[in-house]
């Protein structure tokens, strides 16, 4: 290789994004550690979660959240509680039977699916699980602590499985969408859709990263996001982290900032999208596709395929989460309604296709009609898995 190849090598290596550690295996692998988002940005805090509960409660109170982590935290703590219970076991110097692990991995299974409704990438990686777990209790013989062993074993397989495979579905996102962006573009993007809310460098702000590689500069307008504010305290955050130009605007600045100096893009993640192109997203999302539309700014959902919910015809069909009314009560502890005030307090909106100007996932950029562009998309991916799968 010539020395010049090796210095652009070099660079490009020295340009690569690399985000925080998101998650990660206790060192036994009977546990996992998460970044607890609740504490950003004013501290970085780890957070080990041993017990079915632990996880549970991690998923519904935010401290890992974005709907692709939130499927993997779930696939890495399934994995992670039948390790335990194998070493459990062992450690009595008795015996787990297989049956008695597939049970308690039911109960694990259907408690975590229920922790937040909306984010259809929950039941997709407990979906995977699942069937993993069918597949390797299949091939697996005698019903001893051996055979519980490589169900546990066989569950850290496909949980490392779909982290590896997010990471890549950001990447590829990430290598699709940068073409949209030139140097100099600004972006707006609201709630937190980055690396924090997946398992490798975001999707929609995995193009900001990818074109920042490429050398462009890239300025972000972060919506704030009410009630809980993952844009102001995460999307601001893991951008300064990256060194990329972040401005916070509060939600109710986003019509002014369109009216004076609107962005040239529009970048969201989603949480479901269903299989007419409907998108349901951050609560704020709408209203945001609604200002890009009347000022002509394009308006892109980026998402893994894993999000796409070919089960689910249209928006309207979308389970949407309900928050506590505290959270806007008296979010982060001061009162700032009464106390008793009535609230309504969806997490979650739902973005009609015709506001959608494309739908980026690791397949490509996909155009209406999107009952045929995603259908193909969701095709595509099964293809690779099983290619995958084979070598
Ligand atoms: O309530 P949150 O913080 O989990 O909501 C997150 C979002 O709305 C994200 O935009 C969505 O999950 C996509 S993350 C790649």
């Amino acid at each position: 290789m010539s020395g010049r190849a090796n210095e652009s090598e070099m660079m490009s290596d020295q340009r690569r994004y690399r985000p925080p550690e998101q998650i990660r295996w206790a060192e036994a692998g009977d546990a996992i550690i998460v970044l607890d988002q609740t504490e950003l940005p004013a501290r970085r805090v780890e957070k080990e979660l041993r017990t079915v509960e632990a996880v549970e409660e991690a998923i519904q109170s935010l401290r890992v959240r974005g709907a692709p982590l939130i499927g993997i935290t779930a696939a890495m703590g399934i994995a992670a509680l039948a390790r335990r219970a194998v070493l459990e076991a062992e450690a009595a110097g008795g015996t787990l039977s297989i049956d008695d692990l597939a049970e308690r991995l039911r109960a694990w299974c259907d408690r975590l699916e229920q922790a937040r409704p909306t984010a259809v990438n929950l039941v997709w990686a407990i979906d995977r699980m699942r069937r993993a777990a069918a597949l390797t209790a299949a091939g697996s013989t005698g019903g001893t602590i051996a055979s519980a062993a490589a169900l546990a074993e066989g569950l850290r397989a496909e949980a490392g499985d779909i982290l590896e495979e997010d990471r890549m579905m950001c990447r590829r996102i990430g290598e699709h969408a940068a073409a949209l962006l030139r140097d100099g573009s600004s972006v707006i993007t609201h709630c937190n859709a980055g690396a924090l809310a997946t398992g490798g460098i975001g999707t929609a702000l995995a193009p900001v990263y990818v074109a920042t590689e490429q050398g462009k500069k890239i300025s972000v307008y972060a919506d704030e996001t009410r009630p809980l504010l993952q844009g102001s305290r995460i999307t601001a955050w893991e951008l300064a982290e990256a060194g990329v130009e972040v401005t916070v605007i509060a939600d109710n600045m986003a019509g002014a900032l369109f009216a004076t100096d609107p962005p040239d893009i529009a970048f969201v993640g989603s949480d479901r999208i269903a299989a007419n192109g409907d998108v349901a997203n951050k609560i704020g999302t709408y209203g945001l596709a609604v200002l890009a539309h009347h000022h002509g700014v394009p308006f892109y959902v980026l998402a893994p395929t894993s999000t796409v919910d070919l089960h689910t015809a249209s928006g309207d069909q979308i389970p949407i989460e309900q928050r506590s009314a505290d959270e806007i009560r008296q979010g982060f502890g001061r009162l700032t309604a009464p106390a008793q005030a009535p609230v309504w307090s969806p997490a979650f909106d739902v973005t009609p296709n015709e506001l959608v100007t494309g739908i980026v996932t690791e397949q490509g950029v996909h155009r209406a009609p999107y009952v045929e562009s995603l259908r193909e998309a969701v095709a595509a991916a099964e293809r690779d898995r099983a290619e995958r799968g084979r070598s």
